[in-house]
C-alpha cells in the first residue's frame, strides 16, 4: 500500500475478523492500546467453528470478508484468527490494496527473536495441519523445535462457557500433560479462544509458560501502521457484523469484550 496518500487514509476504519468471538481476545486489546481508531468487527458465525474447515473453504470465508470491508473502505484489516491466517492469508494476501495484519506471521518474528529453544502450539485442527506456526517461527530461528498440538474441544468449551465441567477440565489436563512431555520453553495460545482458558490452563502448569499472541501482535500492528502514517488521529468509533445469529453472537461476547448494541448481520 503506498504511504504518500496516507493523510487521507489515517482516518478510515480498521476492520477485524475471526470465525466468532474468540478474535476479540485480540479487539479488546487493541481498543485499549489504540483508542482513537474507529474499528469494525466481523464474526463469521454462519461458518464457524473454522478450525475444521477445508483450505478452500477458508480461502473463500476470507474473501468474502475481505470484499465486504473493501466496500468499507477501511485502512488495514486484522485477521484476528489463526486458523484464517494458517489457512487463507498467503491466498489473499496480494489481493486488496489495504494492509492485511495476519496474527501467527505477525507474532512469529518477534516469538522467535527470544530465541526459546522449545517452543510449543496449541491451535485448531485445521492450524496445526497448515503447519504455519512451525515454518513461520523457524523461518526466523532455524534451531527452534516446535511441537503443535491441536484441541479441537477447547473451542466450543469457551463457546459455551463449560470451564467448569469435569470433562472439560479433564481433557485440558490431557492436552497440557501432553504438551509438557515436550518440556517446552513456552507455549503459544494459538487459537483466539484459548487465553480465555487460563484459569483451568494454570491448575496443570505454570501461568508463565503460555504466551497469549494477542499483546505481540497489537504491539505489532501498532507500530506498523505508525511507521506507514496510518494512525487515526481522532476517532473511536466501533460497529460490529455478523454473518448469522446476531443474538448468539452478543450473549457469547460478554467474556471477551462488553458490547452495546445487536451486530448488524449482513
Ligand atoms: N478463533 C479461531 C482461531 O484463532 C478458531 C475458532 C474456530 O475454530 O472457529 O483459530
Amino acid at each position: 500500500m503506498s504511504t504518500s496518500n496516507h493523510n487521507n487514509l489515517n482516518s478510515r476504519p480498521v476492520g477485524f475478523f475471526d470465525s466468532g468471538v474468540g478474535g476479540l481476545s485480540v479487539y479488546a486489546r487493541f481498543k485499549k492500546v489504540l483508542p482513537a481508531e474507529d474499528c469494525l468487527y466481523f464474526g463469521d458465525l454462519a461458518n464457524m467453528p473454522y478450525g475444521n474447515k477445508t483450505k478452500d473453504e477458508l480461502i473463500g470465508f476470507a474473501r468474502k470478508i475481505l470484499d465486504f470491508y473493501k466496500g468499507k473502505k477501511v485502512k488495514a484489516v486484522v485477521i484476528a484468527c489463526n486458523t484464517s491466517s494458517a489457512q487463507a492469508y498467503e491466498s489473499v494476501k496480494d489481493d486488496y490494496e489495504f494492509k492485511i495484519y495476519p496474527i501467527i506471521q505477525s507474532c512469529a518474528k518477534v516469538i522467535a527473536s527470544l530465541n526459546y529453544e522449545k517452543i510449543g502450539v496449541f491451535a485448531t485442527e485445521a492450524t496445526v495441519k497448515s503447519g504455519v506456526y512451525t515454518r513461520e517461527l523457524q523461518k526466523y530461528n532455524p534451531a527452534v523445535s516446535v511441537n503443535e498440538i491441536s484441541c479441537p474441544n477447547w473451542v466450543p468449551i469457551v463457546e459455551n462457557n463449560r470451564y467448569t465441567e469435569k470433562l472439560a477440565m479433564e481433557d485440558v489436563k490431557n492436552q497440557v500433560d501432553k504438551m509438557l512431555e515436550f518440556s517446552p520453553d513456552r507455549v503459544i495460545l494459538g487459537c483466539t479462544h484459548y487465553p480465555y482458558l487460563m484459569s483451568l490452563l494454570k491448575e496443570f502448569a505454570p501461568e508463565e509458560l503460555f504466551i497469549d499472541p494477542a499483546e505481540i501482535f497489537v504491539d505489532y500492528i501498532k507500530s506498523d501502521l505508525d511507521k506507514n502514517g496510518l494512525l487515526n488521529p481522532g476517532g473511536g468509533s466501533e460497529e460490529f457484523f455478523v454473518s448469522a445469529n446476531p443474538e448468539s453472537f452478543k450473549a457469547h461476547a460478554k467474556i471477551f469484550y462488553q458490547i452495546k448494541n445487536l451486530p448488524v448481520c449482513v
